[in-house]
């Protein structure tokens, strides 16, 4: 039986909401955490699915981590030399960012690893970290068409390379960045389009000696991390669905605390203020290195736009919110250069359209985006297709709908964002288990 929620009109949202820490950065500060000389403290840890089956993965590798209270974590890190084979697959739930990162980490070890993934994970690509990993010299067997498990054969010296990145991919560059880090000589990716750079600030954090600059990363293999730790900001890719409920529910206002402003996140701000959206940042600060601040959203109209394909790796996460956002607006909205977003956790163009044509709306779908024409939404019945960002844009759908929107599948939100619903419905949110 899976799980659904009924979501419906509810109040304007008010308050101040804590969001759960950045799920990129958290699964990057475990992973470097347990690879350098020393004892790291992790602050701010995403409590989700996720993350902790990436930290349930190093606790199979032979790293020991204490959890003193939630969100943190204390990594008695083991060195770059210190992995140990595990009994059996390593199992990476939901998590794209896990498998591709591990790839890269695991294809260096001197011992072989299977990696696993949940019924979404085991659909998703893989020849995009196999490729460059192979020729950097990793033995790396996949199922047909490049599909998980990942069967990767330890113990194969490794070269550096220089790659530019055929999609925006973080993942790929990251899974690059690390084999790079056992490699013989220099390792540089290169990127047509800059993605986020939590590797590469992170790795620096650890005392890695890398060049990075938007576009850019280079290293030497054979350098060894110092344990440090780390501050985890608010997820900004969770933060994303209040800052459009609030946009488009009348009378609304919320703080959102402490929320990480890396620029190759926040193409979503960008684009909602394009739209006429009403968002502030207040006591802005630096946390672990990351911009953050405070964001004040207060409801406002909001007209269609064209999203500037440039704002599209910068907001890749968040095209879910995004069109419930143009789905209230006063015009169409048109999205074109995002295909990847139908290699996600889902298809996501498909499941938005099908989900918003479903509550009455006109979409009209292209490979690589989407028009759509916004109007009065009616209750009905919408697939998250097991996809966390599809389930909490339409919780927010629901709330400007004239009927009740039942949303089928939604337990993968805790891969991203436990207690959503109970965050949403403290601030005003109308939803309810079915
Ligand atoms: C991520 C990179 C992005 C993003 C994902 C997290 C990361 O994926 O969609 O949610 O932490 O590196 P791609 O690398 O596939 O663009």
């Amino acid at each position: 039986m899976t799980q659904d929620w009924i979501a419906s009109t509810g109040q304007p949202l008010r308050g101040t909401l804590h969001i759960p820490g950045d799920k990129s950065v958290s699964h990057r500060a475990v992973m470097f955490a347990a690879l350098a000389d020393g004892t790291s403290t992790i602050d701010g840890f995403l409590e989700g699915e996720d993350t902790r089956a990436t930290a349930a993965i190093f606790s199979r590798l032979g790293v020991q981590m204490e959890t003193p209270s939630p969100s943190r974590r204390i990594v008695h890190g083991v060195g770059v030399d210190g992995l140990k084979a595990a009994d059996g697959a390593l199992d990476c739930g939901n998590a794209g960012t896990g498998m591709r990162l591990l790839a890269g980490l695991l294809a260096a070890q001197p011992f072989d690893s299977v990696l696993v993934g949940d019924e979404s994970l085991s659909k998703r690509p893989m020849r995009r970290v196999t490729g460059p990993l192979s020729s950097m010299g990793a033995r790396i067997d996949t199922e047909e068409g490049g599909l998980p498990p990942l069967r990767i054969h330890g113990g194969q010296p490794l070269a550096g390379i220089d790659y530019t990145l055929e999609v925006a991919s973080a993942q790929v560059k990251s899974a690059v960045l690390l084999a790079g880090l056992y490699a013989d000589g220099e390792t540089v990716v290169r990127e047509p389009h800059p993605t986020r750079d939590y590797t590469e600030r992170m790795l620096k954090a650890f005392g890695v000696d890398i060049d990075f600059s938007p576009g850019f990363a280079r290293l030497r293999g054979g350098q060894r991390l110092k344990a440090t730790d780390i501050a985890v900001p608010a997820d900004f890719s969770s933060a994303a669905f209040f800052l459009v409920a609030a946009s488009i529910i009348p009378g609304s206002e919320l703080r959102l605390r402490a929320v990480g402003l890396n620029p190759r996140r926040t193409g979503l701000l960008q684009a909602l203020r394009l739209m006429g959206a009403d968002i502030s940042e207040e006591n802005a600060s630096e946390h672990g290195g990351e911009p953050v601040a405070d964001l004040v959203v207060r409801h406002a109209p909001l007209h269609g736009i064209e999203v500037p394909e440039a704002l599209v790796p910068d907001m890749i996460d968040e095209f879910p919110a995004l069109f419930v956002a143009a789905a209230a607006a006063d015009g169409p909205t048109v999205v074109r250069g995002a295909a990847e977003l139908r290699v996600k956790e889902s298809d996501r163009l498909a499941a938005m359209a099908n989900g918003l044509r479903a509550l009455g709306l006109r979409i009209d779908e292209t490979p690589d985006g989407a028009t759509i024409f916004p109007g009065p939404l009616h209750g009905g019945t919408v697939d998250s297709h097991g996809d966390h960002r599809i389930a909490m844009a339409f919780s927010i759908a629901g709330q400007v709908a004239t009927g009740e929107v039942r949303i089928g599948d939604v337990a993968n939100v805790a891969t991203s964002f436990p207690n959503y619903d109970g965050l949403a419905t403290g601030a005003g949110f109308a939803l309810r288990k079915a």
